[in-house]
């Protein structure tokens, strides 16, 4: 596995790539792999012929006083679990070659990128969608893989990679969880034993709504009080929000149908966990 610093480096790389005709599968990510995101890169492996992969961790997209500073990161575990899934180049800027002094454009998603994460966090899509926009320019791959867990994330990368022509494909790859339900995130490093225990009550919740909507319940404010019902059940929790809304736009909808987005956040102690799932 190559692993490059450089953006000038990267560019001429992948444009190399790329003029041979090399399906490429590229997967940006923050370090501290877990399986989750080790899911992505086989699925890249399974559709591509060259998996690309980026580790970075970007500061435009956290605000002053959230965990920059504290982020795991774990770069020469990661390097071997990258290598060992047959990645083939990884890229892994630091700031200033991302960020040079003078640096000031930003792409913001208005509307969608200031619901669900982004009403919560000020700036984080804009700060998510600007570094995936930059990342996507010099990598240029046919296709780009994202993981449901960071469903407001996908939601506004779609619509940018929509309305700047990103000549790639969006694939979004199912949440990857632990046997005991909670979803799998480089934040779970935070928990104590006690707080793993107390996190599992977001994926209870989403659970009794999706039992809810089998059992033929489609109003979304009922469905609602339900989950609410069952967060309430736990101790050492703040809920940032529940939702029901449509994928794509992020509004919320009166109706759980089809393709619907159920999702979920709260602070676990500190610790800030999302999760969700799609109405089958
Ligand atoms: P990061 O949190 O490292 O996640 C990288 C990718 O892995 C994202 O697409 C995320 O949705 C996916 N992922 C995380 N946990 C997952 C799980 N349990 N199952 C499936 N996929 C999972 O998301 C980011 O980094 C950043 O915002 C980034 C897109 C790299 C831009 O900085």
């Amino acid at each position: 596995m190559q692993i490059v610093k450089s953006i000038a480096e990267m560019q001429s790389i992948c444009r190399n790539l790329r003029t041979q005709g090399i399906t490429m599968g590229f997967v940006p990510t923050m370090g501290a792999l877990h399986k989750g995101h080790l899911s992505l890169i086989q699925r890249a492996r399974s559709e591509c012929k060259t998996v690309v992969a980026s580790i970075f961790v970007n500061p435009l997209q956290f605000a002053p006083g959230e965990d920059f500073a504290q982020y795991p990161r774990t770069f020469e575990e990661d390097c071997r679990q990258l290598e060992s899934e047959g990645v083939a180049v990884l890229f892994a800027p630091d700031a200033t070659e991302m960020y040079p002094n003078g640096a000031v454009t930003t792409i913001t998603v208005p509307g969608i990128g200031d619901r669900l994460d982004g009403a919560s966090r000020p700036g984080h899509l804009t700060g998510v969608a600007t570094v995936v926009a930059k990342l996507f320019h010099l990598v240029a791959p046919h296709r780009a893989y994202f993981g449901q867990k960071d469903a407001a994330q996908l939601a506004v990368l779609r619509q940018m990679i929509q309305d700047l022509n990103f000549d790639l494909e969006l694939v979004s790859c199912a949440i990857v969880r632990d046997a005991d339900g909670l979803a799998l995130s480089s934040r779970n490093k935070y928990l104590s034993v006690l707080e793993r225990e107390q996190a599992l009550v977001l994926h209870r919740a989403l659970t009794k709504i999706e039992q809810s909507i089998a059992e033929g319940e489609r109003h979304s404010s009922t469905l609602l009080q339900i989950g609410r019902n069952t967060l309430e059940t736990a101790t050492g929790i703040r809920v940032d929000y529940l939702a029901i809304v449509d994928a794509r736009s992020l509004l919320p909808v009166a109706t759980a149908e089809r393709g619907v987005l159920v999702a979920v956040a709260a602070f676990i102690g500190r610790t800030r966990l999302i999760d969700n799932f799609l109405v089958a």
